[in-house]
């Protein structure tokens, strides 16, 4: 009897497992401030996330993952598509971390987003040819039937007034035919980029409630479907556009979607939180959409893991923080990611530098700062002194001392970066203030106390001969 019920109870959430969207994480690294692979990785198991996706095939996060059991997407740049050698990737990138106790790499993204307008086609023509060739170079490795191909597609990439109309762009039917033929002669599903945040932030007329999951009062009518939120109305006209080229069954993965919380009005944790928890709700709700009902998408990548802030400010300040923990791996806001645990549980054991801040000297006179400013933002990030972030109501003098502080922490908290001329000043007391955080910079290094005394002594060995040695020459 017991054993019954345990077991209908296991076939039960074998198959309530398998209708479900997995959620998994977008990790990426453009940051100042590193945290190491293995710290990562630690953080993704302390939450129990078991797919991430990486946008290259960097070797020391795939070492990190061997032997985790976490699905990983690895990614080749765009840039890398009409140069790259397919069997040498396979071979270097790819089979060399697999195996026995290896990670577990479950698909290759060929590009990311390379048919974006505003790519101007630079990249759309090298997609094709470049999984024709990795396709022959995984067949060799025999890895052809476990690793598989996709392509995330950017949201602009189809396009409709309402979803049922849902087309390709005229220019990339073609290609988007030879694409999807391609990933589904070989069991690959579509990966598409959607993001609601962008829609409301580049049109001031979009509804704001459209954006999330609470019910709009602007629902769009489209025939005998009423869509009450962005993500179903966008992820049903991509049904619709693959479906118009003759693949509307085709199973479709969410290869990043999420809010970020600071660097633009309407991006704050609020929003951030609401938002992506209500996704998650509703895609565990598994009702699916109006074109898809009770069938949610396959997987869902958040974006992202962590915030990056060294990556290009070009579509906006928001940019450097999508993440749902902080750079240095610290949760941001309450989310339940329906994976097991009811909140995010912070990284552990990240390295800071001292607890030092970098800023404007109280005593002195800041009339010949403006230089000095723009230097230290261009290369730091002060994204949040700007219109909507969260420390655009900071005072003139704490502009300067939050700008000079970021830039000492990316100089590894240097000594000569907090001089700025005399207009510096080090300070132990944390100069945070209210939601303004002044951070203090991670190091990925992972030298160990211990093995800097070892390198240490390893030094003065190697002085202490070179001393004996030249002893030896002079007495001689
Ligand atoms: C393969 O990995 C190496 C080492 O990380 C990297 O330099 C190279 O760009 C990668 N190749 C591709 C096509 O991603
Ligand atoms: C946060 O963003 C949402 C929408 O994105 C906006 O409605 C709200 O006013 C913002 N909250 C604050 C405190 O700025
Ligand atoms: C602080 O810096 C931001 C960004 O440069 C600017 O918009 C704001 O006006 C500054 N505030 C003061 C009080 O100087």
């Amino acid at each position: 009897m017991g054993s019954g019920v345990a077991l209908f109870t296991l076939s039960f959430l074998l198959a309530a497992h398998h209708a479900h969207s997995a959620i998994g994480v977008n990790w990426g690294t453009l940051s100042f401030h590193k945290l190491r692979p293995s710290t990562v990785v630690d953080l993704l198991k302390a939450n129990k996330i078991t797919k991430v996706k990486l946008f290259d095939s960097n070797p020391d996060a795939l070492r990190a993952l061997m032997g985790t059991g976490i699905q990983v997407m690895i990614s080749i740049p765009n840039e890398l598509l009409s140069t790259f050698s397919s069997d040498l990737f396979v071979q270097q990138n790819l089979s060399r971390f697999m195996g026995k106790g290896g990670a577990d790499i479950r698909y290759v993204a060929v590009g990311n987003e390379p048919f974006l307008t505003s790519y101007g086609g630079a990249y759309q023509n090298y997609v094709v040819p470049a999984m024709v060739n990795l396709q022959q170079s995984l067949v060799k490795a025999n890895l052809a039937s476990y690793v598989k191909l996709v392509v995330p597609c950017n949201a602009d990439a189809y396009e409709s007034n309402v979803p049922s109309q849902g087309t390709f762009r005229p220019e990339l039917t073609q290609i988007m035919t030879q694409l999807v033929s391609f990933l589904n002669s070989n069991g690959s599903p579509f990966v598409v980029n959607i993001y609601p945040f962008l829609s409301l932030y580049q049109n001031s007329d979009f509804p704001q409630d459209f954006a999330f999951f609470e019910g709009s009062s602007h629902p769009v009518l489209d025939g005998p479907n009423v869509y009450y939120n962005a993500f179903d109305g966008n992820f049903d006209t991509l049904v619709s556009a693959l479906a118009k080229i003759g693949y509307g069954q085709m199973s479709i993965v969410i290869g990043e979607i999420g809010w970020p919380t600071d660097g633009a009005v309407g991006a704050n944790l609020t929003a951030a939180r609401v938002f992506n928890q209500g996704l998650i709700n509703h895609l565990l709700s598994n009702k699916g959409t109006p074109l898809r009902p009770g069938s949610p998408p396959m997987d869902v990548y958040l974006f992202g893991l962590l915030d990056e802030g060294a990556k290009s400010t070009l579509p906006g300040n928001f940019e450097r923080h999508w993440g749902i923990f902080s750079f240095d791996g610290q949760a941001k806001y309450r989310l339940n990611l329906g994976l097991g645990n009811r909140g995010l549980k912070n990284a552990e054991n990240v390295q800071y530098l001292p607890s030092r801040w970098c800023v404007a000297h109280p005593e002195k006179d800041m009339t010949q700062v403006t230089d000095h400013l723009r230097l230290a933002c261009s290369q730091a990030d002060c994204t949040t002194l700007n219109d909507g972030g969260s420390c655009s109501q900071l005072g003139e003098k704490d502009n300067i001392s939050y700008a000079f502080n970021s830039y000492y922490q990316l100089q590894m908290q240097n000594e000569k970066s907090c001089d700025f001329d005399g207009l510096g000043m080090v300070t132990f007391l944390d100069p945070s203030v209210g939601d303004c955080r002044f951070l203090v910079g991670v190091t990925d290094k992972s030298s160990s106390a211990s093995e800097l005394m070892a390198r240490w002594d390893i030094y003065h060995i190697c002085i202490g001969l070179v001393v004996w040695a030249l002893t030896r020459c002079y007495i001689l």
